[in-house]
């Protein structure tokens, strides 16, 4: 039979006439961790790079970070597992299985040493019949795998959609949803399906079934890929926006702060993004081998409060002019706004810009207490019409909080 066909009526026979949307009560604000994919791919190879191999070893030793250095303080949480981490072939139970040169001691005591820490685990799958890197899918085992990861104790589960049809993730993205709730397990579920659609993407019912979900290409460690996932969010096409909220998080993907291809103001650029957008943080780096500014740039707590505020209100583009754009987003406490001014220009020298909040779409109060978010200065105390004049480094940003006063 065509997979097609065969996928459909499994799908149709299994699932129960009304899927329970997800609703798990989880990632009420967006998730904040560390994800192996960018910086270390499928790198198989223990036997001469064992320190870099997608491996136990390596997750327990970024798990051992997360606390060591800090991070776990300011709330990154989850260690997960990308693509590389199964076996070619299922074992006789028909069971998902770790690589044993690899993952000697299993899944299940990874899981334990990172709950032990305080931390949580996230693994990796994908709904079709190999992963995108060519290793066992779930399609035809969802109910089984879905079991497996709640025996392991796994927190998070990244659903990725190679090898099927796309027309099948409406079926079955919910239908894991559904298998990952039977089990009881709290599990966050981190859907890829609206970055594989070729037509526009149904985001209410990839909201009601993922808590996140990737929207676009896979960053890559440069600015030209940063600059094109902040452009597709500004454009909102189909104004997915409106569908973030606590528990269902729009995913430009991981945070490259702390690799090779952005610069330090750069960096600032896609924290200060990603602090807008409200999306998950999770880093794609090495936490062994980070420059000390990488480092505070990540753990700028000022930047994470307005992440994590809890409204969970994702920002949108209000100005884009050539070079500059400007964003902002509602925050707390009520009726305050950030924003960002991004200039991806080159002219070496910082761009100075004016703007009244008004412009920005910042209005309700009289006047507004402006701050600078990444070192919390005061800028003052503005009327929604008096003309502020922000300094933006070249490829950089200017971070900014409005509260009504
Ligand atoms: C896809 C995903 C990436 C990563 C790889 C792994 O490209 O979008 O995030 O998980 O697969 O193979």
């Amino acid at each position: 039979m065509h997979l097609y066909a065969a996928t459909f009526l499994w799908i149709s026979c299994l699932l129960p006439s009304q899927v329970d949307l997800l609703n798990n009560g989880l990632a009420r604000t967006p998730p904040m961790g560390w994800l192996a994919w960018e910086r270390f791919r499928c790198d198989i190879d223990c036997k001469d790079d064992p320190d870099n191999c997608i491996s136990e070893k390596l997750f327990r030793t970024m798990g051992d970070l997360l606390v060591k250095e800090g991070y776990k303080d300011v709330g990154y949480e989850y260690v997960n597992i990308d693509d590389c981490w199964l076996t070619h072939s299922r074992n006789a139970k028909n069971q998902l299985e770790a690589d044993p040169t690899r993952f000697p001691s299993g899944i299940k005591n990874l899981s334990s040493y990172i709950h032990n820490l305080g931390l949580k685990l996230g693994i990796y799958e994908d709904f079709g019949t190999k992963t995108c890197a060519g290793y066992p899918g779930i399609l035809f085992q969802m109910d089984t795998d879905a079991q497996t990861f709640a025996d392991w104790g796994v927190d998070m589960l990244k659903l990725d959609g190679c090898n099927v049809p796309t027309e099948l993730m409406p079926y079955g993205y919910p239908a894991m949803g559904y298998y990952l709730n039977q089990t009881g397990r709290p599990i966050v579920y981190s859907c890829e399906w609206p970055a594989y659609q070729t037509k526009e993407p149904d985001y209410q019912a990839i909201a009601q079934s993922c808590n996140l979900w990737r929207n676009y290409d896979d960053i890559q460690d440069s600015w030209d890929s940063l600059k094109g996932i902040i452009d597709f969010y500004g454009d909102d096409k189909g104004n997915f926006s409106m569908f973030a909220g606590p528990g269902a998080w729009n995913d430009p993907d991981m945070l490259i702060i702390g690799n090779y291809g952005l610069s330090y103001d750069q960096q600032r650029v896609q924290m200060a993004m990603w602090a807008i957008m409200a999306s998950p943080l999770l880093m794609g780096n090495d936490l062994r081998h980070i420059a000390p500014e990488s480092k505070a740039i990540l753990q700028n707590k000022n930047v994470i409060a307005i992440n994590q505020d809890p409204m969970g209100k994702m920002g949108k583009r209000v100005i884009k002019n050539n070079d500059i754009q400007v964003w902002t987003r509602p925050v707390m406490p009520t009726g305050s706004y950030a924003f960002t001014i991004v200039n991806y220009g080159v002219y070496g020298t910082p761009a100075k810009l004016n703007y009244k909040l008004s412009d920005m779409g910042i209005s309700g109060s009289k006047s507004y207490l402006i701050t600078e978010v990444f070192d919390g200065s005061k800028i003052g105390v503005h009327t929604t019409s008096d003309v502020v004049t922000y300094s933006v480094n070249p490829t950089g940003v200017f971070m900014g909080k409005a509260v009504p006063q």
